[in-house]
């Protein structure tokens, strides 16, 4: 009895680390499966501690995506070569006899029926090998994940919908994630009500294709809806969006921005390139003048937008021209920041297979020259705050020092200050009076 007891007590003891690859929807999903894990009475721990499990949600965006996985796979085994491994997410959707052969991976899944991975992992041996990977195309509905029930952040991620219809040409996602799967409306604002209460002061609307949200839904249901329905929610300081299609932007969205807080006056806009033989290949449906007149119009309108994008260098075909065209387009539209990917064959895609691809020398050059220009405009962004007030939600305490406070402004501006523990989670007055490589510095207003 007493035995059958303490075997009990070991299994709901059972370590479990986490590790998360790639883009917030993947953040989303690894704390949802987190949660299905304690509901379950294991114990989470960081990926660095001996645990008994590990799962590692993988992403295969570029060819980066793919080697990190592996790596963080096989450091996992490592770290305990007793441990079940566990694998899923976008990678192991599409490669999962590949990763199944990984030396010490007991479990591959994909990016659907996760609700299955507890019970899943429950039946695993050491020795076990078990692909429970399935087509994306047998999903159609949104999948619910358990929500987190608990918070020892300020900034939560809130998942809208899944999956993408558009193919681009580079893209892996819609093989990956399967056609658009909007979320209930109902099942969004519960959860964002739950967050809430559970004392998040940020909520950060995440997924596959945001701004395509409500198309597959049959009532008029759009992002700008559902952001409208959102905003009614007592409580909520602020609410950002992710990453939005340029395509995507309607008067309905720029409306809702220009009224301001709680809404962030940020956007992340994926143009891809500013070249408009090169977006034509890519299989984008606008060119560079509109990306032009749309940035202008959302300027006009919404007063101090941060507007960050994505640039892909070396897409097939991509001239010296093509590149100035965009490296032109960038510093006319002076983004606040640039993520810069260099373009890499994703098998099965359209792009992978056309003719000139670029060899990854000129794409470093190119990679190396965009991310120069990215932080360039990204000093002339933050220096336009100098001796300016702006307000900061306070998020943690700053490493830089005790007694230093950080936080971030609406528009996404990393500002420190001096200021104690107690600051957390408030919104106060800073002046801006420093500006180092990547951050704002200033005193609070009392
Ligand atoms: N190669 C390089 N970058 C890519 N991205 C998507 N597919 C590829 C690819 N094959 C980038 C795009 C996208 C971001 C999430 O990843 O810029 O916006
Ligand atoms: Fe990929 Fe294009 Fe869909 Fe974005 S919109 S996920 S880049 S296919």
């Amino acid at each position: 009895m007493i035995f059958q007891e303490i075997d009990s007590l070991s299994k709901v003891a059972k370590k479990l680390a986490i590790i998360t690859l790639g883009c917030k929807v993947n953040q989303y999903e690894s704390s949802s499966i987190g949660e299905m894990f304690r509901l379950r009475g294991y114990n989470l721990v960081s990926a660095k501690d001996k645990a008994d499990i590990y799962i590692i949600n993988t992403c295969t965006v570029t060819n980066l995506g793919d080697r990190k996985s592996r790596q963080l796979i096989r450091r996992a085994v490592k770290t305990n070569p007793d441990a079940l491994i566990v694998v899923t997410g976008c990678y192991s959707q599409i490669a999962s006899e590949e990763v199944l052969k990984i030396p010490g991976v007991n479990l591959v899944t994909g990016t659907s029926d996760r609700d299955k991975i507890a019970d899943l992992v429950a039946n695993l041996e050491k020795n076990s090998k078990v692909n429970a990977v399935i087509e994306v195309e047998h999903f159609t509905k949104y999948q619910e994940l358990p929500s987190i029930a608990s918070t020892d952040r300020l900034r939560a991620f809130l998942k809208i919908q899944e999956g993408c219809d558009n193919f681009c040409s580079y893209c892996i996602v819609p093989y990956t994630r399967g056609p658009l799967k909007s979320r209930s409306m109902e099942n969004i604002l519960a959860e964002a009500r739950k967050l809430i209460a559970l004392g998040y002061t940020e909520l950060v609307l995440t997924g596959i294709h945001t701004g395509a949200y409500g198309r597959d839904m049959p009532d008029e249901i759009s992002l700008a809806k559902l952001l409208e329905a959102l905003l009614k929610i007592k409580g909520i300081d602020r609410l950002r969006l992710s990453s939005v299609e340029p395509m995507d932007i309607d008067d309905d969205l720029i409306e809702l921005l220009a009224k301001g807080a709680p809404l962030c006056p940020h956007l992340h806009l994926p143009i891809q390139s500013g070249d408009d033989s090169i977006l034509k290949a890519m299989g984008r449906n606008y060119r560079s003048g509109d990306i032009l007149e749309l940035v202008g119009r959302i300027r006009d309108k919404v007063k101090d937008i941060s507007i960050s994008t994505d640039i892909i260098t070396g897409f097939p075909g991509e001239s010296d021209d093509n590149f100035l065209n965009t490296l032109n387009l960038i510093k006319e539209l002076k983004f606040s920041f640039l993520h810069v990917f260099k373009y890499s064959p994703r098998k099965g895609t359209l792009a992978a297979d056309f003719p000139g691809q670029i060899s990854s020398e000129i794409k470093e050059l190119r990679s190396s020259e965009l991310i120069a220009l990215g932080q360039e405009l990204s000093l002339n962004f933050r220096k336009k705050y100098l001796g300016r007030e702006v307000l900061v939600l306070v998020e943690d305490s700053c490493e830089s020092g005790p007694a230093m406070a950080k936080g971030y402004t609406a528009n996404y501006l990393s500002v420190s200050m001096p200021g104690e523990d107690d600051l957390r989670g408030k919104i106060v007055r800073v002046n801006i009076d420093s500006l180092s490589e990547d951050l704002l510095s200033g005193t609070i207003i009392v």
